[in-house]
């Protein structure tokens, strides 16, 4: 299929990528959200990553005027109707996503797409509260959206090979490298990178070494552009947590268990960039 029009659900710094990516591709693009200063602090933002990328000559500043026109924002997400392919970003929260799912599935065309960027969910249970399980799969982003080349492909129980074989060619035309991992809890991504940065936590909490020195050990020694707990703060630190927490449960294996630092910076709401603060500082968010 080839897509032309799509909905994202949830314009936080994913939602926000995604529908970056989608219009710069010539997609036109409905993003909606719960409350309109969310999507105008996500429209600032899409604006300021494709200033980013114009200033570095990566788009084209006519082709940047046309895609931000291509965004439109809405309250409510029957205004998906019209969408070819619909994706999900909301908070990683199963029963709010199951609920979004059920009302995409209404608004939208039988014929259309609905995709989850969850990092770590069931994308078959939320294909389950559809009436069209087998056009549901999963398409995780990495963030910054923008910039970063993988998708992630997770095909649910019930995903045709049909869908499967559209959400691939959707990664292509974003720009993207699409790789497919089987329905099991954190995927590949999140089952490597999340246990990392736990570890780092565990590290960090025993008092092996500060912080910058764990951080520096995987930036200089691994040549990882961010350390695990600048990383960890990036993500978000409840994002964290909750990928943990999914870990642990989904497998109920001990490996998994979340790191009490991390639960404690969650509740302290130390939650990373996007508060300030996490392990480190941000005075200017
Ligand atoms: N939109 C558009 N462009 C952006 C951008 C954005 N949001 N953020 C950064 N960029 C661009 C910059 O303009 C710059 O472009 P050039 O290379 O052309 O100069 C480039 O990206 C690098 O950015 P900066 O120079 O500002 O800073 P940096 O070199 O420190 O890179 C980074 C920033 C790309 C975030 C880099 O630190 C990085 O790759 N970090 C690791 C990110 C990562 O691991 N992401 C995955 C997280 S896990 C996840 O998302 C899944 C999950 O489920 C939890």
């Amino acid at each position: 299929m080839d897509f032309k029009r799509a909905a994202v659900v949830g314009s936080g710094q994913m939602g926000g990528g995604i529908a970056h990516v989608l219009a710069a591709s010539g997609m036109s693009v409905v993003l909606i959200d719960v409350k309109k200063e969310f999507l105008d602090r996500a429209l600032a933002a899409i604006r300021g990553n494709m200033e980013r990328q114009a200033d570095k000559g990566v788009l084209a500043r006519s082709d940047m005027e046309a895609a931000l026109k291509r965004i439109r924002t809405s309250l409510k997400p029957e205004d998906a109707g019209e969408a070819q392919v619909a994706i999900e970003a909301v908070t990683e929260d199963l029963d709010l996503k199951k609920g979004i799912f059920s009302r995409l599935d209404a608004a939208c065309p039988p014929e259309a797409m609905l995709a989850t960027n969850t990092s770590s969910l069931s994308v078959t249970a939320m294909a389950a509260a559809t009436k069209r399980p087998s056009r549901v799969v999963g398409m995780h982003f990495m963030n910054p959206v923008p910039v970063m080349k993988l998708v992630e492909i997770v095909p649910g129980l019930e995903t045709s090979e049909e869908t499967l074989q559209a959400a691939k060619a959707l990664a292509v035309k974003l720009g993207k490298e699409p790789v497919v991992s089987k329905d099991f809890p954190g995927f590949i991504s999140n089952r490597v990178l999340m246990p990392m940065i736990n570890e780092a936590c565990y590290a960090l909490m025993e008092g092996v070494a500060a912080k910058e020195d764990i951080d520096k050990v995987m930036r200089l020694g691994m040549n990882h552009p961010m350390g695990p707990l600048a990383l960890a703060d990036f993500i978000g630190i409840d994002t964290c947590l909750y990928i943990m927490e999914t870990l642990h449960r989904g497998f109920g294996d001990s490996k998994y268990r979340p790191c009490p630092l991390l639960r404690k910076m969650a509740e302290a709401g130390r939650l990373g960039r996007k508060a300030g603060r996490g392990f480190y500082e941000y005075p200017d968010r």
